[in-house]
């Protein structure tokens, strides 16, 4: 059945950018101090970012205004999300470790829910918010934004990298859809370096892909064990697969027209036989596109480095599949591979 279109609720012209980082600040600093006992208690480590992780049920995560003054998936935030977000049986969730394809999956998801109302297609002279807007902006992250009021929160697609058991209990109980994207870890680490140097203060050292392999692979990264993290979802999808659908990173750039019309049934919004005969799936992928989007964020650039707001083009490098093996040793590949092979055996993971 499909469910009745989104009404596209813009992210922009409601506040202004300095507007919602004043917003942000005051209402991250009340969280962390509602939470900093509880806090205080939980064990921690040293991490990525010359700074500490906690590990909160589980999984690490940093303590607030870790990144300049953004509070945004700091530990606090995820305990103000599990006590506030009340989720809509009808929302749908992003779910992802960071750097698994993300921004990709936002942006697809957004334009397959809204594709009724931008009817104008995806061509150059189209209006499309994605060919302006980043993925972020569409499709906010319940941990950084359900205490801002974003207007695009009322659009019932939302996103998360936080773990499965870990999630605010109304999303669960509320049978709320959720999409997983998993992408090999080796990807995932070497994406994941990268994007953590480019957003690390300036003043700081930048972070050897050596000196973090060891604690990446050990369990210890932000939002890790990144095995577990996808171990959780992975289990959720097979226990409940009409609630829970598990796509990967490889799969969508092997496949992309096969994974793009599962994931629209999925989601409640079905192609119809017209639309794949017009070539609407294939518009949709282009709209997508790593190249489409890079080019879409390089101008819109929102934060710079003194901003608290991270730049929209960091979540465009490369997008390929296999790159890591330009960084990694072989010996890190062999520790990689075996860990891997081990946490996922029998649960037919495959990248
Ligand atoms: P690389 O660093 O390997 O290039 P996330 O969105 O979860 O932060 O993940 C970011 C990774 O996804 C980056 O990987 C980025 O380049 C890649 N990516 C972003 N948009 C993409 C797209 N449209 N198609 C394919 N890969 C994309």
């Amino acid at each position: 059945m499909m469910l009745s279109p989104v009404v596209f609720h813009s992210p922009v012209a409601i506040i202004t950018k300095d507007e919602e980082e004043k917003a942000r600040k005051i209402k991250m600093s009340e969280i962390i101090e509602r939470y900093k006992d509880k806090v205080s208690t939980l064990p921690k480590q040293e991490s990525w970012m010359n700074n500490h992780v906690y590990k909160y049920q589980g999984f690490w995560y940093h303590q607030g205004f870790w990144y300049h003054s953004n509070a945004s998936f700091s530990v606090e935030a995820i305990m103000a999300t599990q006590d506030d977000f009340k989720a809509k049986p009808t929302d749908v969730f992003l779910a992802s470790h960071p750097k698994s394809g993300t921004t990709w999956l936002k942006a697809l998801v957004f334009a397959i829910m809204t594709r009724t109302k931008f009817k104008s297609g995806f061509s150059s002279s189209s209006t499309h918010p994605l060919l302006t807007i980043s993925p972020h902006d569409c499709v906010p992250f319940i941990e950084t934004e359900s205490f801002l009021n974003n207007p695009a929160y009322a659009n019932g697609l939302m996103a998360t990298h936080i773990p499965y058991n870990s999630l605010p209990e109304s999303i669960v109980s509320s049978n709320c859809r959720i999409v997983y994207i998993c992408r090999n870890p080796k990807d995932v680490f070497v994406s994941y370096w990268h994007f953590m140097n480019k957003v690390r203060d300036n003043a700081s050292a930048s972070i050897k892909l050596k000196d973090v392999f060891e604690m990446f692979s050990s369990g210890i990264s932000p939002v890790g064990p990144f095995w577990d993290h996808v171990i959780g979802y992975r289990k959720a999808s097979l226990e409940r697969p009409d609630k829970v659908l598990f796509l990967n990173y490889e799969e969508l750039q092997k496949d992309a027209n096969n994974e793009v019309k599962k994931l629209a049934k999925f989601v409640g919004y079905p192609f119809t036989e017209e639309e794949e005969a017009t070539g609407r799936v294939e518009e949709l992928i282009n709209l997508c596109s790593f190249e489409k989007l890079k080019e879409a964020n390089k101008a819109n650039k929102d934060g710079d480095e003194t901003s608290n707001v991270l730049s929209n083009e960091f979540f465009f490098r490369k997008g390929k599949v296999g790159d890591s093996v330009n960084y990694l040793t072989t010996e890190m590949i062999q520790i990689l591979d075996e860990i891997t092979k081990e946490k996922y055996d029998g649960l037919d993971i495959s990248f």
